[in-house]
């Protein structure tokens, strides 16, 4: 997920430009760039593009050391999906008079770019934005700017928000959202585009949203015309907000932690794309491409990470060791690093971060090095440093998760290890058959999320009745264990509740002492192969008075008759049941930490990246 900025009207650029990135910034934060088109009368032929590494206040001090002045410019503060953060890296990317500014993933680059290379074109970044500028110069040799925006456009594939300029057509600037986000603020005599409304709100508050598949042409006369990807003119009016700045960057959510629960559908799609082959029942995973040979000769794999992640991890283990035979320990990356761990070249160690930088699995990654074993990231963080020293690795392109809460990342792990599970398995026993179907029903996990996403304010209600309880239990057993684990401890971070998370055949072994009149407990129940067992669990709570919130899947009639309170969701397969289970307990702890009065966003005590020990 990356902040951009576009401006063309009768104001210095640069300062709409900074202006804009600062208040994208939260979009993305690991390098930034600026392009302004020299204006008619002066001197210069040639744009000013400024970029640096760091955020965009690092950028803001590059641009003032230059004389960049002009009426027409594009500005970009990056989330690496592609390369690492770099000023080669660096957006906007500039081939010949062209310049372009790009947030999403275009899919199928790496073939557009052996293609232009073949054509003897010269890249100078890792990234895979960089070759819609060399498709669009190429273009420009025989068409018009505009032609060859759509010339070019119908050789990507993939998701896509992109501004271009041009040397020599300065007076315009045309646009296009594709699966990325993009908005256009509609000034008296000017234009602002940008990746939300954050960045035009306090300019102006007439916005006129762009469909996906729509290009945009402003022109600085203040005339624009919006058409499809075809070339067919559509109609498009301005509309009034009256968001805030700070609203806009939350998408009008009230934190940062509830937009990311709602961006877990987006999540999703992000982890996959690109990556399923459903008609061979396969999965492609790029950055495994270099060990697939090692991956299939491993015996063990051992996943080492910390919190959310570990938790992630019990998932994995799970779903791992049922569909593609191979043996899976979980650890916690503070205990692998201190205890003599078995490890050796016939092993590989996973470690999974959301910021790539925690220090403790860092260390994990070092020592499973050091005694031979393969090391491969499933990382968030592009370039961070777990991502660079694990030997290969998956990213989770879920944009930067500002909530110290851990959400969009978990199911987006989650959603990744689905995929390891199926690359595994698939280079084993798995058939074609079990491949397509467990990919054809991950591809349906979006929608799914979706139908419970609307039906949050359920949980509004559900948890105002457990609003007042300082402890209680989170109970599940197989795949729904580690979930119980990550439902214990979001309700802990952001609500302060002391909640512990159990596998539920362990209440009887003691922590059923606990029990007594009004004793919440949470039962992930869903109707599947541990669901009568579960049941048993619930009566066990309920014969000593304690109170149950089960969550539960459509038609599982039972659990009503047991439970005070019910939320369900949807069916799926076991093995992908914990990427819903989790989002009801996602919004539950949200909303009794909110209606606690407390600071959901950054809870006491707790950092978004735990780089010490
Ligand atoms: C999760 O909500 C917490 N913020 C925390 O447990 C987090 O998952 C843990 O610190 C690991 O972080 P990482 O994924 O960035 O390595």
């Amino acid at each position: 997920m990356c902040g951009i900025v576009g401006y063309i009207g009768k104001k210095e650029a640069v300062t709409v430009l900074l202006e804009g990135l600062h208040h994208l910034e939260y979009r993305g934060y690991d390098s930034a760039g600026l392009c302004v088109l020299p204006s008619a009368h002066s001197r210069k032929r040639r744009a000013s593009v400024v970029r640096s590494v760091g955020k965009v206040d690092a950028l803001v001090d590059l641009v003032s050391k230059k004389n960049v002045s002009g009426f027409v410019g594009i500005a970009h503060t990056r989330w690496a999906t592609h390369g690492r953060p770099s000023v080669a890296n660096a957006h906007p990317h500039s081939v010949g008079n062209i310049h372009v500014v790009h947030n999403g993933i275009i899919e199928n680059y790496q073939s557009l770019r052996e293609k232009l290379i073949e054509r003897g074109c010269r890249f100078r970044s890792d990234t895979d934005s960089e070759v819609v500028a060399h498709l669009i110069a190429l273009e420009r040799v025989k068409h018009d700017f505009e032609t060859s925006v759509y010339r070019a456009l119908s050789k990507i594939r993939g998701a896509y928000a992109l501004v271009i300029v041009c040397d020599d057509d300065p007076d315009k600037m045309i646009a296009v959202k594709n699966s990325s986000p993009l908005v256009v603020g509609v000034g008296r005599d000017d234009f602002i585009i940008a990746s939300d409304v954050s960045a035009i709100v306090q300019r102006t508050k007439n916005v006129l949203y762009l469909n996906d598949g729509e290009v945009i042409v402003l022109s600085r006369d203040g005339e624009y015309s919006v058409c499809s990807l075809n070339r067919l003119v559509k109609r498009r009016k301005p509309q009034v907000i009256d968001w805030s700045p700070e609203q806009a960057q939350k998408g009008g959510y009230e934190h940062f932690m509830f937009k990311e629960i709602f961006e877990q559908p987006h999540a999703v799609v992000d982890a996959l794309r690109g990556r399923v082959v459903i008609s061979d029942g396969l999965v492609r995973l790029g950055g495994l491409r270099s060990v697939e040979d090692r991956l299939c000769q491993i015996k063990r794999i051992v996943i080492v990470s910390c919190g959310t992640s570990y938790h992630a991890g019990l998932v994995g283990k799970y779903m791992i060791e049922e569909y593609a035979g191979v043996s899976v320990e979980v650890e916690f990356a503070s205990e692998f690093r201190y205890r003599k761990p078995l490890v050796d070249k016939h092993m590989a160690v996973i470690v999974i971060s959301q910021s790539g930088e925690t220090a403790d699995t860092l260390a994990a990654v070092r020592e499973a090095k050091n005694k031979g074993a393969l090391t491969l990231g499933i990382v968030n963080a592009v370039g961070s440093a777990i991502a660079r020293e694990t030997d290969a690795g998956v990213y989770n392109h879920a944009g930067p998760e500002i909530g110290v809460a851990s959400t969009k990342a978990f199911t987006s792990q989650l959603s990744i290890l689905v995929l390891l599970t199926v690359l595994l398995g698939r280079g084993r026993d798995m058939s074609f058959v079990m491949g397509q179907k467990i990919l054809t029903e991950l591809e349906r996990i979006p929608h799914l999320i979706t139908s419970i996403l609307k039906r949050e304010k359920e949980l509004r209600v559900i948890a105002r009745a457990y609003v007042k309880n300082d402890a209680m239990f989170f109970l599940g057993r197989k795949y729904h264990y580690p979930i119980a684990l990550e439902g214990a401890l979001k309700i802990k971070e952001i609500a302060y509740v002391n909640a512990q998370g159990y596998a539920s055949g362990e209440m009887k072994h003691g922590p059923i002492a606990l029990i007594e009149d009004g004793f919440p407990c949470v039962f992930l129940a869903p109707k599947d192969s541990v669901y009568e067992k579960t049941l048993s669990g619930m009566e066990e709570v309920r014969a000593r008075g304690g109170r149950i919130f089960a969550v539960s899947t459509v038609g599982a009639k039972e659990v009503s008759s047991i439970a005070d309170d019910v939320f369900f969701i949807p069916k799926t397969l076991e093995m992908l049941t914990p990427l819903l289970l989790v989002v009801p307990l996602q919004i539950f702890s949200y909303h009794v930490g909110v209606m606690r009065g407390l600071d959901v966003d950054q809870p006491r005590n707790l950092a978004k990246s735990v780089t010490v020990e």
